[in-house]
Formats: C-alpha cells, sequence, structure tokens
C-alpha cells in the first residue's frame, strides 16, 4: 500500500496499531491511517459508511476508509487529505476557505477527497454532478451551496477564467 506516494511499512505500521504484521490486514483503513500512520485527516463518524467523513481515494476512487480493510487495499494508492496540496488540490482548500465553506470542520476532510476525484474526473462539473459525488457525505452545518460555489470557482480557476 502506497500512502499520499509513500509506500507503508507494514511491521511499522502494525506495531503502531499494537497488532502483529499478520493481522494488519484485518485492520480497517481509517485506523491504520489515523492510528499507524498519523494522518488524522480522515475523521471517524458513523462507522458504519453513512457519513463520509473517514472518505479517502483508493487508486482516486472516493472510498468510506471506515468500511475497508487494510488488505483489500494492500496494493493501491491510497490519498488522504494530507496529500490533498502536494496533488494539486491548493486550490480547492482555499476556495473553501475563501467561500466560507467550513464551520466546524469534522466533514471537511472527506468532502474535499470527495471534491479531488469529482474534479479528477468532471473538470467542469455540473451542479447534478456534484449532489451525486456529495451524496456520501453529510455535513450538518455549511449547507451544501457553498460546496456547490466551491467546486464552480475551482473549476472556472483551472480553465483560466475567475475564481
Ligand atoms: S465514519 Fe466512515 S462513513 Fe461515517
Ligand atoms: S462543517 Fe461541520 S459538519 Fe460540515
Amino acid at each position: 500500500m502506497r500512502v499520499n506516494g509513500v509506500s507503508v511499512d507494514p511491521a511499522a505500521t502494525a506495531a503502531a496499531l499494537g497488532l502483529g504484521v499478520d493481522d494488519l490486514p484485518g485492520a480497517r483503513l481509517l485506523d491504520v491511517l489515523r492510528d499507524g500512520l498519523g494522518l488524522t485527516g480522515a475523521k471517524e463518524g458513523c462507522g458504519m459508511g453513512e457519513c463520509g467523513s473517514c472518505t479517502v481515494l483508493v487508486d482516486g476512487r472516493a472510498v468510506c476508509s471506515c468500511l475497508v480493510l487494510q488488505g483489500q487495499v494492500a496494493d493501491a494508492d491510497v490519498e488522504t487529505v494530507e496529500g490533498l496540496a502536494d496533488r494539486g488540490g491548493a486550490d480547492l482548500q482555499e476556495a473553501f476557505v475563501r467561500r466560507q465553506a467550513v464551520q466546524c470542520g469534522y466533514c471537511i476532510p472527506g468532502v474535499l477527497m470527495s471534491c479531488a476525484a469529482l474534479l479528477d474526473r468532471s473538470p467542469d462539473p455540473s451542479d447534478d454532478e456534484i449532489r451525486a459525488a456529495l451524496d456520501g457525505n453529510l455535513c450538518r452545518c455549511t449547507g451544501y451551496n457553498r460546496f456547490h460555489d466551491v467546486l464552480h470557482d475551482v473549476a472556472r480557476g483551472r480553465c483560466g477564467g475567475a475564481s
């Protein structure tokens, strides 16, 4: 498994989780990231695939890391919010700030990763595409209209227009 482009050391990661290396494949990806690797951007909300606060990218696809076992992604590229700026997502993060699209912030790492995956496959997404992409991300604070504003800003900016 590579996380944000860096190969993960199974023995060290298992040890950080208090596991033997043979038990690592059965650990939840969310726990591997947070407790094994110290990448605490992905958050645990529901722990059952309902809220999206744990969303990361696996081979470019947004997934709930609370539902994935390490063994299922042992050969995959995993991306977390900690690597977002390095993959070209700084404009997305800046747009969230500029549009004041963050309140408590708990959902935002997951929302950012869902937005990043959407922009990868659809550089100028429609409102329907945005709604579909964020369908699995619950935010109880901000309201989703600002997320739409953010994505339209970023799309315009990347196409060379005003953001
Ligand atoms: S914590 Fe994974 S979907 Fe809620
Ligand atoms: S900003 Fe608080 S849950 Fe989304």
